[in-house]
């Protein structure tokens, strides 16, 4: 499943974000990169531990938090801290997978992943390029999204940005483990999910809708990790 959740930040959310960004300190992407990304990625991140890290990633956790898409698509059990990226002046990230276990930067948790998300800070406006390019089954998706809003995909995607040749990029990017590891299972969910929902809003909770609730609750009961 790749989804698009729009507005996950606030106007005043976003505004503070990039003020943040705009001020803070980057380093080499390649110090968090896996040996087989280590050749294909040029950009810059902000060091997890620095303040203005822990502060972003604090006002990420939370706006995900509030999701009920971002909740519903990744029925997350754990959210590693969310990163910052800056791409600029021609840097890019070849194609890759992401690996499959992380340790968190600040908790030191290992984390599987299952669910990989980018959210944009900078408006396509703002750079040339920097598109993300997801392959999944039915083929390539390119990805450049307004400033505030999500793009959630499975980290089983090969995936690659573009290089960003005018302006500059920044995004915050994140994995979760899922309590579904499965995509296909997890996709099933969420449009069972989003379907009672629609349902739910044109005909209330009738019987037949308190039945299909209760199949999703006993679907995720038969598949869920916690
Ligand atoms: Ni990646």
């Amino acid at each position: 499943m790749l989804l698009h959740i729009p507005d996950l930040l606030t106007t005043e959310e976003l505004a503070h974000a990039r003020m943040l960004l705009g001020n803070a300190q980057w380093q080499d992407g390649r110090a968090t990169a896996g040996h087989q990304a280590l050749d294909v990625k040029n950009n810059l991140q902000l060091p997890p531990q620095a303040d203005t890290a822990r502060e972003l990633a604090a006002l990420v956790q939370a706006a995900l938090a509030r999701s009920p898409l971002f909740m519903s698509a990744a029925l997350p059990k754990v959210t590693m801290t969310p990163m910052f990226n800056c791409y600029q002046g021609g840097m890019t990230y070849g194609n890759h997978v992401d690996n499959a276990i992380r340790v968190d930067p600040l908790s030191g948790h290992y984390v599987r992943t299952d669910v990989s998300c980018t959210l944009f800070f900078s408006n396509p406006e703002e750079y040339e390029g920097g598109e993300l390019v997801v392959e999944d089954t039915y083929g390539l998706h390119s990805v450049k999204l307004p400033a505030g809003d999500m793009i959630l995909y499975p980290s089983t995607s090969l995936h690659r940005v573009e290089p960003v040749t005018a302006g500059a990029r920044l995004a915050s990017f994140m994995w979760t483990q899922s309590m579904i590891r499965d995509d296909a299972r997890r996709t099933m969910l969420f449009d069972l999910d989003m379907a009672i929902i629609g349902l739910r809003q044109q005909v209330g909770d009738s019987e037949e809708v308190v039945n299909l609730t209760a199949m999703y609750h006993n679907l995720l009961r038969m598949w869920a990790e916690v």
